[in-house]
């Protein structure tokens, strides 16, 4: 692999991270609950015609302190039932807008940890949303996990409830870390959690593992990576820890004087890749891996891979999301919508209106042919214009002249063999990979010139 430090930093400077596009700092307070309902009956003449569902579960029983994701420490369990009738409430009302011949490929929990609620409170949502919708004949129904929660009667629950994906929080095997980090260990060893899950059939098992954390080395990490490998999961998943004290004040409660600097990151991110790479996982993007088996490595290779806000997915699976529960983020073909991010402003909104929208975006139809083009880019590392005219409805020059695309723009990485064109079709190498941001930002012809407020790209 000729990936090394320095060419990552050739290519790090700043731009959006293109999770969504346009990226969730441009949606406004202006997007309003009473613009919500239109757009959902909008949604339902538009694509895909499947229905992904995201419920929000924001509880967790000790807040880990490097954590960014929207949660709360664990409220009473008067609090929780609360918040359990506003989401079914929640789902109820949206229900009412979307076409019931339209069918459920997809349901996420995430948070937060939804496994350290009262199962029961699982399986009454799950009940509620089988009663309102028909599914498609393989559902996907994945659970975020943390597994210092997860009991092994706890699995064949979850089983029962009608789960069959499950990903788990590792962050690192080491329990010094965890402490460093104010997280509690696993209550069973992981070992013992993965043969539960697979002798309950769970597909795409997936691990997180964290980098960058207090106390970790690039040897720790590599060891965490081998570790992570031994357990054969389908999917396992590098985060670069995202240090932002000033957005979460927990992080301020961690020894930032043990945290790897971002030389030390770049070296633990190529480590991981090239240990996963030689050890039978395919990269999926820079980060996330797959065995060539799972449905994410398949989907790679046919150029149906797709991203939403709760990670990678494949086109055959991937619905319009409608999402339920304080700060989820409902993404549309052509709005994205967010729920109010504060607990008990979300449970009085819902209350009060059956809704609790905080903001959004419309987006146009060049917004839409533009968003197609960069998830194409960023996902699948390929470009055919043909194919996403006929995504988008319209001419494959159209597609050229709403993206601003001139060829001459890819020079740089083309001398570089990051990218190939042939017959016209864009294809990113896998060391382009790398640097897919830097070239996704050549399709975004609204890019302004000042990038500042965006994380670097690599
Ligand atoms: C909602 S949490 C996972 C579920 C569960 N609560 C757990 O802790 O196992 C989703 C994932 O986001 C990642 N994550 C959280 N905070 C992060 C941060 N500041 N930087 C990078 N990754 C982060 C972690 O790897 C975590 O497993
Ligand atoms: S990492 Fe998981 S358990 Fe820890 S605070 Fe974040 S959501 Fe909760």
């Amino acid at each position: 692999m000729k990936v090394t430090p320095e060419f990552l930093n050739k290519y790090n400077k700043t731009g959006p991270r293109y999770t969504s596009y346009p990226p969730a700092t441009s949606f406004s307070p202006k997007f309003t609950s009473a613009d919500f309902i239109p757009a959902v009956a909008a949604s339902n003449r538009e694509q895909p015609e499947s229905i992904s569902i995201y419920v929000h579960i924001p509880f967790c029983p000790q807040l880990c302190h490097f954590c960014g994701c929207n949660t709360t420490a664990f409220e009473s369990a008067a609090k929780i039932r609360r918040y359990i009738d506003c989401v079914l409430k929640e789902i109820d009302t949206v229900a009412q807008h979307i076409d019931k011949s339209r069918k459920v490929s997809q349901i996420h929990w995430g948070g937060g940890t939804p496994n350290s609620i009262n199962f029961d409170y699982l399986a009454e949502i799950t009940e509620r949303i089988k009663s309102l919708f028909q599914f498609t004949d393989n559902p996907e129904i994945a659970i975020e996990c943390s597994p210092a929660y997860l009991t092994m009667e706890d699995i064949d629950r979850l089983a029962v409830i009608g789960f069959n994906r499950v990903s788990m929080g590792i962050q690192d095997f080491n329990p010094e870390v965890l402490k460093a980090i104010n997280r509690r260990p696993p209550k069973f060893p992981i070992e013992q959690v993965m043969d539960r899950l697979r002798q309950n059939n769970f597909k795409g098992i997936n691990l997180d593992l964290v980098y960058g954390l207090p106390l970790q080395t690039l040897e720790s990490f590599k060891e965490n990576v081998k570790k992570a490998i031994a357990l054969s999961p389908d999917r396992i998943v590098t985060f670069s820890y995202a240090h932002v004290p000033w957005v979460n004040s927990n992080q301020k409660k961690m020894d930032e004087t043990r945290m790897a600097g971002p030389e030390e990151k770049l070296q633990m991110l190529l480590a991981g890749y090239e240990i996963m790479t030689n050890n039978g996982y395919e990269a999926i993007g820079m980060d996330h891996f797959a065995k060539p088996t799972d449905n994410l490595a398949i989907a790679k290779h046919s150029k149906k891979l797709h991203r939403n806000f709760q990670g990678y997915c494949t086109r055959e699976t991937t619905g319009q999301v409608y999402a339920f529960g304080t700060s989820g983020i409902s993404q549309l073909w052509s709005t994205y919508a967010q729920n109010l991010k504060n607990l008990n402003q979300y449970m009085d909104a819902i209350e009060a209106t059956g809704l609790a929208i905080e903001r959004g975006y419309s987006l146009t139809k060049e917004e839409t042919v533009i968003r197609e083009v960069i998830n194409e880019v960023m996902c699948n590392g390929y470009l055919n214009f043909d194919d996403i005219a006929q995504r988008v409805k319209c001419t494959a020059d159209e597609v050229k002249a709403i993206t601003a695309y001139d060829s001459t723009m890819l020079l740089p990485f083309i001398e570089d063999g990051l990218v190939k064109i042939i017959d016209g079709n864009i294809h990113v190498s896998s060391d382009g990979m790398f640097v897919v941001r830097n070239i996704a930002m050549l399709f975004d012809p609204n890019l302004t010139n000042s990038t500042s407020q965006f994380s670097k790209t690599v």
